[in-house]
């Protein structure tokens, strides 16, 4: 078992402070910086780009978990390596070559993740297991926070436990991770668990105590 990671997704910290809002929940205790980037095209929503995430970089030294919501990927996995990313997770549909998009990113010299949607199942990454350092399940659709945690994920993180095996690859859930469903993912063997809105609900004076109750959850 890998030690515990909340990664809180800076999608619902204020965009208007972003670089104080990293400094405020690494204070606060989080492990991980969840960076969520979308195209308007793969999701129906348009976050932040590799600028933003090289803005980023002098403010925290936490690992940055940079999770593409982008198709094509690979025209933009150098311009995050080149910008900070420390992981970079791609969908399995985001294509057109699952195996070859996971080899640059390892050849960029980050570790690389895969993402599957709620619908996408457990198998899909079978075969790339050698090329990963992290699969995250999606518990929500992608493309927006605050969105309620969809329980088929629980079976799935399960899944992927038995099929990793001892292989040293993190499982991370990420949507509508609260305290309670925290507990479901991690007793299946979830290990990074990714809250925007459990995180930042309340302001700055909230998030430590924030992310000790899904710690403590989990
Ligand atoms: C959704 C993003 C998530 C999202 C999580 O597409 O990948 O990271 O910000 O937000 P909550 O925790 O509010 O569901
Ligand atoms: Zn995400």
């Amino acid at each position: 078992m890998h030690p515990l990671v909340i990664a809180p997704s800076i999608l619902s910290a204020d965009f208007a402070r972003l670089g104080e809002e990293v400094r405020a929940i690494e204070a606060a205790g989080a492990d991980w910086i969840h960076v969520d980037v979308m195209d308007g095209h793969f999701v129906p929503n348009i976050t932040i780009g590799p600028a933003v995430v090289a803005a980023l970089r002098a403010h925290t030294k936490l690992p940055f978990d940079v999770h593409l919501m982008i198709a094509p990927c690979d025209p933009y996995l150098g311009a995050f390596a080149e910008a900070g990313a420390d992981l970079i997770a791609i969908h399995v549909e985001a294509g057109p070559h699952l195996h070859r998009s996971l080899q640059a990113i390892r050849g960029l010299g980050k570790k690389a993740g895969v993402v599957l949607n709620p619908a996408t199942p457990a198998a899909s990454v079978k075969h790339v297991l050698d090329l990963i350092d992290l699969v995250l399940v999606m518990s929500v659709n992608p493309g927006f926070g605050g969105q309620a945690f969809i329980a088929s994920a629980v079976d799935k993180v399960a899944e992927l436990k038995t099929m990793i095996g001892e292989r040293p690859i993190r499982i991370e859930v990420d949507g509508g991770i609260n305290p309670e469903t925290a507990a479901l993912v991690a007793a299946a063997g979830a290990d990074t668990l990714v809250a925007g809105s459990a995180v930042f609900k309340g302001g700055p004076d909230h998030y430590a105590a924030n992310i000790s109750a899904i710690r403590a959850g989990a």
